[in-house]
C-alpha cells in the first residue's frame, strides 16, 4: 500500500520542497542504465540519482574519482529514457568542476544539454560556493552533497563516520545553512551521526536526505545495486539490503549453464 500523502505525475525540485514542507519522507536510489532507471521509477522512487557510485558498481573502480564527464552524461542519458516520473540528479564526477566556476558550469551544461537530467550534485560546501553559485545563476538546480564526500577520500584517508567532532559538526551546519541560502534545492548528508543530521534536516527549509545519516532527516537514499543486495562483500551498518539479488542470480546463471550444457536449452517450444 502506497503512504504517500499527495499523487505527483512528475516530480520537480519544487515537489521536493513541498514534501518537506508537508512532513512526508522523500525516496532516492541511483541508477546508471535505462532499464533500471524504468523499473526504480515505476515502483515510485522520487528522486533518481545517477551517482559517481557507477564508478564502482558499474565500472569496478576501488574510488569514485576515475569516472567521466562523459561516461557520467553516457549513464545519465539511458537513465532519462526510462523515466517518466521521478526527479533525475546527476553526480557532477571529480576533475569536472573544482577548478574554477566556469569550468564548473560548462561541466553542468554539457550534462543538462546532453543527457536531459533535470539537475546536478556536487560535493562539498564553502570550498565550492563558487561554483554553485555560477551554475544556480545559469538557471540549474543544484543539490549539495555534506559529511562523508567519497571524491575526497585521499584526503581523509578513511570511509568512516564524518562530523564527529565538535569542530566538524560546526562547519557542516554552517555549510549546511550556506547551501540552503545560495540557492541548493536540496542537500545529501552521507555518513553523519543521527543527532546531528537531525539538527541539520530541522535548521534548513529544503530537504535533507541521509544515508547513513539516521531517520531525522527528510528523505533517504541508497545504491540500488547495495539495496538489491548486490554485492556481497559491502555490508555498512546503514544498509538494508531488500533482496538477494546475488544469490537469486547466481542460482538463475548457474541453471542457465546447467541447462545448456545438458541441452534442456532450448526446448521445441523455444525454436522456429
Ligand atoms: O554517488 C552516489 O551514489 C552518491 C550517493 C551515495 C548519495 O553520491
Amino acid at each position: 500500500m502506497s503512504v504517500a500523502k499527495k499523487q505527483y505525475k512528475r516530480i520537480t525540485v519544487k515537489s521536493l520542497g513541498e514534501m518537506k514542507a508537508n512532513n512526508e519522507k522523500i525516496s532516492m536510489l541511483t541508477s546508471y542504465d535505462f532499464t533500471m532507471a524504468q523499473i526504480v521509477d515505476q515502483a515510485g522512487i522520487d528522486v533518481i540519482l545517477v551517482g559517481d557510485s557507477a564508478s564502482n558498481v558499474m565500472a569496478g573502480h576501488e574510488t569514485t574519482l576515475p569516472i567521466t564527464l562523459d561516461q557520467m552524461i553516457y549513464h545519465a542519458s539511458g537513465v532519462i529514457r526510462g523515466v517518466k516520473r521521478a526527479l533525475v540528479v546527476v553526480d557532477l564526477p571529480f576533475g569536472s568542476y573544482q577548478s574554477d566556476p566556469k569550468e564548473a558550469l560548462r561541466s553542468s551544461i554539457r550534462i543538462m544539454k546532453e543527457s536531459g537530467a533535470h539537475a546536478v550534485k556536487m560535493e562539498g560546501g564553502r570550498e565550492i560556493k563558487d561554483s554553485i553559485k555560477r551554475i544556480l545563476k545559469a538557471g540549474i538546480p543544484v543539490m549539495g552533497h555534506l559529511g562523508l564526500t567519497p571524491q575526497s577520500i585521499y584526503k581523509f584517508g578513511t570511509y568512516t563516520v564524518r562530523a564527529k567532532e565538535e569542530y566538524e559538526a560546526e562547519k557542516l551546519k554552517e555549510d549546511a545553512l550556506m547551501l540552503e541560502r545560495i540557492g541548493c534545492f536540496a542537500i545529501v548528508l552521507e555518513k553523519v551521526p543521527a543527532k546531528l543530521a537531525a539538527e541539520v534536516a530541522q535548521s534548513v527549509q529544503v530537504p535533507v536526505i541521509g544515508i547513513g545519516a539516521g531517520n531525522g532527516v527528510d528523505g533517504q537514499v541508497l545504491v540500488v545495486h547495495d539495496m538489491l543486495g548486490m554485492n556481497k562483500e559491502f555490508s555498512p551498518r546503514f544498509l538494508r539490503r531488500y533482496t538477494d539479488l546475488n544469490s537469486i542470480m547466481t542460482e538463475a546463471f548457474q541453471k542457465y549453464n546447467d541447462d545448456v550444457k545438458s541441452k534442456a536449452f532450448p526446448s521445441d517450444q523455444e525454436q522456429y
